[in-house]
């Protein structure tokens, strides 16, 4: 083998270990610090274990996010996590927040800090209502 051939070689190698690495994690997401950005499913409003959606108040936690029917019958969700310490928040639909019973944090319903000690909103998430399904999506 001549250096011709040799550096050939290593640059296919380089290129190829460049292009696997590329497919385990080059897309932005993968590489996003917080986790469940890429959200998307469907509620059937209709089962049993979503009922609580059919009231103004109710909430289902799912794929680690919360789906929550606001007083004025909205469908709104954000990440059920709390951006302090992960504790799963609540919604409370009179105050129209979101509320973590660990430190106190309270979020809006768009996910915005309202009072700490958290200092990052919850991610919020789309809804789309078509029928009795409810799509959750970033
Ligand atoms: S974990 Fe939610 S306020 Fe601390």
């Amino acid at each position: 083998m001549d250096r011709k051939e040799f550096l050939s070689l290593l640059g296919l190698g380089s290129a190829s270990l460049l292009a696997t690495a590329c497919l385990g994690g080059c897309s932005k997401s993968a590489n996003s610090p917080s986790s469940g950005t890429n959200i998307d499913f469907t509620l059937n409003l209709s089962d049993a274990a979503n009922a609580a959606l059919a009231t103004n108040g109710g909430v289902v936690y799912k794929n680690g996010v919360i789906i929550a029917r606001t007083n004025t019958g909205n469908y709104i969700a954000v990440s059920s996590a709390c951006t302090h310490e992960g504790t799963q928040v609540v919604y409370q639909a009179t105050n129209q927040r979101f509320f973590c019973g660990n430190h106190g944090a309270t979020f809006s319903e768009a996910g915005t800090v309202t009072n700490g000690p958290a200092t990052k909103a919850l991610t919020q998430y789309k809804t789309a209502l078509s029928g009795n399904s409810l799509r959750i999506y970033s």
